[in-house]
């Protein structure tokens, strides 16, 4: 298993798989990765369908435009649950961190205080709401990587069309994919901003 800064430096966006079965021990290391993410108020608003069969695969091959993604043998879609940013639920979450004391009480009012949607339906993903998940899929893609699998982010694909093959319920957005397989290429790596284009003097 690749350390921390190995897995960082070895991923690349993997777009060839070998024809090779991914063992469910292994996938569920990288579900287990998904599910240490930190978020916002712990509200861990992510969800993951795993295809791991071909038939499960073909039923979105029809949604996404590069077809490598359903050639991989294993792909997560990766979702957010509308559900989590409905008052009730972040007050739940955030109760726990004020017992827990991580949070000050004044500081959970402040948040209470916000407006919030009371209603699943209402709910309009945060910007938050997709760093929450951002960190999920790195997590799954760095563990991927350590495991000696290759992956690629992909958002290419008919948000609508997929949400309907899968027939997904209403409360879930599906938001990336993830194919997952061992790679079948080894792409140098793609370039890069230099240190001083990215940290800013002030
Ligand atoms: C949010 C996000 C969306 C992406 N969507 C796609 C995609 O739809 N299809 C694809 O082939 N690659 C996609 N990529 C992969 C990027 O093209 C890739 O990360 C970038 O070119 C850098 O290459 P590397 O991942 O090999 O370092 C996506 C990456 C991210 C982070």
């Amino acid at each position: 298993m690749l350390n921390c800064k190995e897995a960082i430096e070895k991923r690349r966006s993997i777009r060839q798989f070998e024809d090779k079965a991914v063992a469910p021990e292994i996938l569920e290391q990288i579900i287990e990765a998904a599910r240490l993410a930190p978020s916002g108020t712990n509200r861990q608003p992510w969800r993951l369908v795993l295809l791991a069969t071909p038939e499960e695969r073909q039923r979105i091959a029809g949604s996404v435009m590069q077809p490598f993604v359903c050639e991989a043998p294993a792909v997560f879609v990766c979702c957010l649950d509308r559900e989590a940013f409905v008052r009730v639920t972040v007050e739940k979450r955030m109760n726990e961190l004020v017992e827990a004391e991580v949070i000050t009480r004044e500081a959970a009012q402040y948040i209470y205080q916000r407006k919030m949607p009371e209603k699943t339906e209402e709910v309009i993903i945060p910007d938050s709401g997709y760093l929450d998940l951002g960190i999920t899929i790195q997590n799954m893609a760095l563990m991927a990587t350590a495991l000696g699998l290759g992956s690629c982010w992909v958002r290419l694909f008919d948000q609508q069309g997929l949400h309907q093959a899968l027939n997904l319920p209403a409360n879930i957005l599906p938001v990336v994919l993830l194919p997952v397989g061992y790679p079948a290429q080894d792409p140098p790596p793609r370039p890069r901003l230099k240190r001083d284009e990215i940290v800013l003097e002030i």
